[in-house]
């Protein structure tokens, strides 16, 4: 058999690895220590590589802000150090191999690319946890090609949770215990049964009233009603079925770009508030299974 390129050409996907390869340290779709069962690109892999290097600043300066919580200044001047850093090692390690593409970050703002492909990243997604040492929190990272959203990655370091998809692929989750398990989300139809996370805004942002209005609606017709502080995990949460429904106002480009391709890839649908198409950075975003997203426009009307 001939021996293996050193490097896979991109954007193809890479042979199926796992627990028993064909032949052990052959085909390493993923990062040595999280082999996948999924096929997975190559741009995959090093979008997975990218975020890990991040992941592991984080989780150090997670640490530490456990110790800063008790001073009288506190963690703030620190954490806005910590996303900034891992935003830095997003970028470095992403150019090392795309070199030409752009890159959108929450931290850095834009650089230019080719024009054709765009890195759209949050390093920290759920900061004011961070900042509380409350741990959830992800990275987020997506590419987007021509326009469209083609790969997205959530990763949460304390859970070490890993969702990942890719356009026409479908979506998948690595947990320490289950390698690339197919995400799907729920098939729930009853509204009253549904468990539904939302972004609730906070002081100097949104408008409250308006909120409070949609909020005690879904309130009234729900099983419940989530606010866990991280949108990028909030559809990855749709995306595997835990919530049901997603909504929330005012969200970044960065916020969502990797989490609506893996409800979409979940089999489940992204728009506004409305049922309109999502446009990349709109007001209102509502993310659902296949059967509830009539009856969540009707109810945030
Ligand atoms: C925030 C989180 C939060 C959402 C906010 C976002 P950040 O991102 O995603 O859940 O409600 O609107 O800004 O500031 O922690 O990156
Ligand atoms: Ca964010
Ligand atoms: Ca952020």
């Amino acid at each position: 058999m001939a021996p293996p390129p050193d490097r896979p050409p991109r954007d193809q996907p890479v042979a199926r690895v796992g627990r028993a390869p064909m032949h052990v340290g052959r085909e390493r779709s993923g990062p040595p220590e999280r082999r996948s069962l999924a096929p997975r690109s190559a741009t995959i892999t090093v979008m997975i590589r990218a975020v890990f290097a991040a992941a592991k600043s984080l989780k150090r300066d997670f640490g530490e802000v456990e110790q800063l919580q008790v001073s009288e200044k506190g963690p703030g001047d620190f954490v806005s150090h910590a996303d900034i850093k891992a935003e830095r090692t997003l970028r470095a390690e992403l150019a090392r191999t795309r070199p030409e593409y752009g890159f959108l970050g929450e931290e850095g703002g834009e650089t230019k690319g080719d024009g054709r492909n765009r890195w759209i990243a949050d390093p920290l997604d759920g900061t004011t946890n961070f900042l509380h040492g409350v741990p959830h929190f992800a990275i987020s990272l997506a590419l987007e090609r021509d326009g469209e959203i083609i790969a997205g990655i959530v990763y949460q370091p304390i859970s070490d949770e890993l969702f990942w998809a890719e356009k026409g692929n479908g979506a998948f989750i690595d947990t320490p215990n289950a390698r690339s398990r197919r995400l799907r989300v729920s098939g729930r139809k009853d509204l009253a049964r549904a468990l539904v996370g939302t972004g609730i805004p906070h002081i100097g942002r949104g408008d409250h009233p308006a909120y409070l209005r949609k909020l005690e609606t879904v309130m009234g017709k729900t099983a419940g009603v989530r606010r866990w502080g991280a949108a990028s995990l909030d559809f990855a949460f749709v995306a595997a079925g835990r919530y049901d429904a997603f909504f929330e106002y005012g969200l970044a480009p960065w916020d969502v770009a990797a989490g609506l391709l893996l409800v979409r890839e979940a089999g489940g649908m992204v728009s506004d508030d409305a049922g309109l198409p999502y446009v990349l950075g709109g007001p209102s975003i509502l993310a659902t299974n296949a059967g509830l997203r009539d009856v969540m426009v009707e109810v945030l009307a």
